[in-house]
């Protein structure tokens, strides 16, 4: 995919503002508001913030630093750093790295999507290992290739960011490439690795959890305590920790119940709406587009571009077959464009240029069928691409397959999938039927900052769901660590 990249990197706010003198005064409100509600939170983490640790990451930081590392060190290879979201797990990654480097330990940060790898500054999963997925596994094209065999051979310690969301099969494939490149066999060839995340957030979307891997049994869990996102905001964080075991107070269920009371039911374009049906969010995202005005005047206006899609070389109908594409490519059969339209990036092509498969931007120009232009906020400024469309390439029950789109999907309402590791300004959630699967509702409510930022349209206990197993392995790690707790700190 080709893109033309207008990076403006000064204060955001007079980058907003250039950005918008050239549009319609109706859509400058539109634009602009939305641009600034999607701008990131400064990231605070630098070279000295060690000294901001709170008390239970300091300490946490230093069991690291004096205990993880190799066996023959007389050290720990294996860790598990978690906590509630907002407690400061991705935080402290920078302050690990920054002791590796010191060390001259050779790291790799790998996460499992591109918005947890963009978070931290790492790499995706598959594309640091080379991973391709096939039928029923993965395969590296490392074991074919000199060059990678030997990079990933220098590697001395990995971190894997958000693991909630890595397969129990992925992660052991992981640590049998590298006991294999290592040539010991261990859990990761010995190396020295530290996962981090929360359990009772959102399943892999394919395979088992990540704990049944048996190589899981030998880290050794560090729990953080002090929400950090949530830090002005003691109720939703206790809202939040009761949600992520399923257990919710009196007084909560009342909180709960006041905001659906309050829900005003107009539509709004300065939220999220989260989902957790994908039509329901294409509903919605169809409703709010609609709203959006058109000038003939200084565009196309509006396009609704469907994807063109080839099995065995022959056009097909219009999403003909689009429940089996789903599976293979994340690019939609529709995508609703105007100026001035939310859209969510789908691809980890421009990776270098901190868009991501999950960032999120708004459309301010569309030029032609073909391209667009979209401004996304990134940590440094705004990026201001020209998108084209791209073609993804696979194969259905055999025959070859594929489909052209924009990488991009609507995101005034999202899928919870969609939001896992997004903090969202505004949300908007059903707590019902749509929340139907573990974890969901817990992720759903935690991306915002705070109790006042979010709208509940609806409640039904029987929404808020969590896997027994999940809880059972959640109650061991803890077990164990305040038992090395009432030990050693
Ligand atoms: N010690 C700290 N001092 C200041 N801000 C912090 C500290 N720890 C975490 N934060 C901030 O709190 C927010 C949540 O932290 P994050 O690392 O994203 O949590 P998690 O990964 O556990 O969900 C981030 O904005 C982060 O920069
Ligand atoms: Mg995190």
């Amino acid at each position: 995919m080709q893109s033309n990249i207008h990076k403006y990197t000064q204060g955001y706010h007079n980058l907003i503002n250039n950005l918008i003198t050239t549009l319609h005064t109706d859509l400058q409100s539109i634009i602009g508001n939305q641009l600034i509600s999607l701008l990131q939170q400064p990231n605070l983490s630098t070279k000295f913030s060690s000294m901001i640790f709170s008390e239970d990451q300091y300490k946490i930081f230093n069991i690291l630093t004096n205990s993880w590392g190799q066996q023959e060190l007389s050290k720990h290879p294996y860790f598990f750093l978690t906590g509630l979201a907002g407690t400061g797990k991705s935080f402290m990654i920078q302050q690990i790295v920054n002791f590796l480097k010191v060390k001259n330990i050779r790291y790799l940060l790998i996460a499992p999507t591109g918005v947890a790898a963009q978070n931290v500054g790492g790499q995706t999963i598959h594309s640091a290992l080379h991973i391709r997925n096939t039928q029923t596994y993965f395969e590296t094209l490392s074991h074919y290739n000199e060059q990678q065999q030997i990079e990933l051979s220098q590697i001395d310690a990995i971190i894997i960011e958000e693991v909630s969301m890595v397969s129990s099969i992925l992660l052991s494939f992981i640590s049998k490439l590298f006991a294999k490149i290592h040539k010991k066999s261990v859990p990761f060839g010995g190396i020295q690795t530290l996962l981090i995340g929360d359990l009772a957030q959102l399943p892999p979307v394919n395979g088992k959890q990540v704990f049944y891997a048996p190589e899981w049994q030998e880290f050794f869990p560090l729990f953080l305590t002090t929400s950090h996102r949530q830090h002005n905001d003691k109720l939703f964080y206790n809202i939040l920790q009761e949600m992520r075991v399923g257990i919710l107070s009196s007084q909560t269920i009342n909180l709960i119940n006041e905001k659906v009371l309050s829900y005003q039911n107009n539509t709004s374009i300065n939220t999220t709406y989260i989902c957790g049906f994908r039509h329901e969010a294409d509903s919605i995202n169809n409703l709010i587009c609609g709203f959006l005005p058109i000038f003939e005047n200084i565009s196309s206006g509006s396009l609704i571009s469907v994807a063109v899609d080839y099995l065995n070389n022959i056009e097909c109908e219009p999403k003909e077959y689009d429940k089996q594409f789903r599976h293979h490519t994340n690019l939609p059969s529709e995508l609703t464009i105007r100026e001035g339209a939310r859209v969510m990036f789908l691809t980890n092509k421009l990776f270098n240029e901190n868009l991501c498969n999950g960032s999120i931007g708004v459309v301010t120009k569309l030029i032609d069928e073909d391209n667009i232009e979209v401004a996304f906020p990134i940590d440094s400024g705004i990026n201001q691409v020209i998108v084209k469309k791209m073609t993804a390439y696979f194969e259905l029950n055999g025959a070859p397959a594929q489909r052209t789109q924009f990488p991009l999907q609507n995101a005034f309402a999202l899928t919870v999938h969609k939001t896992q590791g997004l903090t969202l300004p505004h949300a908007t959630i059903s707590l019902d039927e749509q929340m139907f699967a573990n974890g969901q509702a817990y992720v759903a409510m935690s991306r915002a900052t705070s109790w006042q930022n979010i709208e509940i349209r609806s409640f039904n206990p029987n929404a808020i769901k969590v896997d027994n197993e999940m809880l059972a392995e959640l109650n061991r790690l803890q077990q164990k660590f305040n038992d090395f707790h009432s030990l050693y700190l």
